[in-house]
């Protein structure tokens, strides 16, 4: 199948040359600024099945630290530069372990990935054998990050479109697999989300939600007051494994594998030189790890595999 249709062609053609498009936001010039410091690497070789790391004959690792330092804050990785690691805020690998243990074949399959921040987990799909991955997401910060990275990786296999899903134009193309990872909690209306994942779906693909759960005794979902949960902004529902699995079903979407709810815990988030702001560790109740600073059942992760029933 050719992935890279008419449609997602014309779509991203703009971002091939200038990440932002015609986007207006005073950071741009900066920015741009700073992608255009980035050196020209000898002897480059990267890898992306077991890390996301790129080696290369030492030139001034110093300096180019500085201008990586200059994109903060990193909040997924870790992305290793020779000498340099880039340790984000969330240790990204965990939660790519997690959906390695489901055993989906990423093989020649062509990924939507919505909300990929700066591309992490596109290159991680990449390393293993995904044909193509288109990206969206509409926070600028990332999109200059995954600009940056992609700078040394070189890969075509990977275009980011600086969107929401709902304003992203896309309708026509299909993909085998779509992933939506930590997007659920933050969808004023996580129906249509699903929704709009499921009419860009190939018959045949699976859906790869992966979300923040509470406890089935909470009901269908908890709604933070103010949209504040585990010390985020915009959080508007958080689903019980109940709740999600009676939308999956009234959408047509039947869940046909899914990973055990995970802590988070200050191993895979925390602050570090690279995102020096507050993390996980003001999240929760001092008095009771069990608790969100806000009084709420501190999160746990899961994925689900759905696949299209109607
Ligand atoms: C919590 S982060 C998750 C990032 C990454 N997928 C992960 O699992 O680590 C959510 C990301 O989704 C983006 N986002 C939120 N709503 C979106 C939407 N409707 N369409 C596309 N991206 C969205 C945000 O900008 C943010 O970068």
């Amino acid at each position: 199948m050719i992935f890279i249709s008419n449609e997602i062609e014309s779509l991203s053609r703009n971002f091939l040359d200038n990440p932002f498009g015609d986007k207006k936001d005073k950071r741009i010039e900066n920015w741009l600024e700073i992608l255009n410091r980035l050196p020209l690497l000898n002897e480059v070789q990267v890898d992306l099945k077991n890390e996301v790391s790129i080696d290369f004959k030492s030139q001034n690792i110093d300096e180019l630290e500085e201008v990586l330092l200059q994109l903060l804050p990193w909040r997924k990785g870790p992305f290793r530069l020779n000498k340099i690691n880039i340790d984000s805020e969330w240790d990204s690998r965990k939660k790519w372990e997690r959906f390695k243990e489901l055993g989906i074949d990423l093989n020649g399959k062509s990924i939507l990935d919505v909300g990929s921040g700066n591309g992490y987990y596109a290159f991680r799909m990449i390393g293993d054998g995904a044909d193509q991955v288109l990206c969206l997401e509409p926070n600028l910060m990332h999109v200059s990050q995954f600009a940056c990275i992609n700078h040394f990786v070189g890969s075509k296999k990977i275009r980011m479109i600086p969107e929401r899903l709902e304003n992203s134009g896309i309708s026509d193309t299909n993909f085998d697999l779509i992933f939506s990872m930590g997007l659920l909690y933050h969808q004023r209306n996580p129906e249509q989300h699903l929704i709009e994942l499921k009419s860009v779906l190939e018959i045949q693909g699976k859906m790869i939600i992966e979300t923040i759960i509470c406890p089935d005794k909470f009901g269908m979902a908890i709604e933070p007051i103010e949209g504040r949960y585990a010390s985020m902004p915009n959080v508007h529902f958080v689903h019980s494994d109940l709740g999600c699995k009676e939308i999956f079903e009234k959408l047509g979407l039947e869940v046909v594998a899914e990973t055990k709810p995970v802590y988070t815990d200050v191993e895979e988030q925390r602050k570090t030189k690279w995102m020096p702001f507050k993390s996980f560790e003001s999240a929760l109740d001092a008095t009771d790890k069990n608790l969100t600073i806000e009084g709420y059942p501190a999160p746990t992760r899961k994925f689900y595999i759905l696949r299209k029933v109607s």
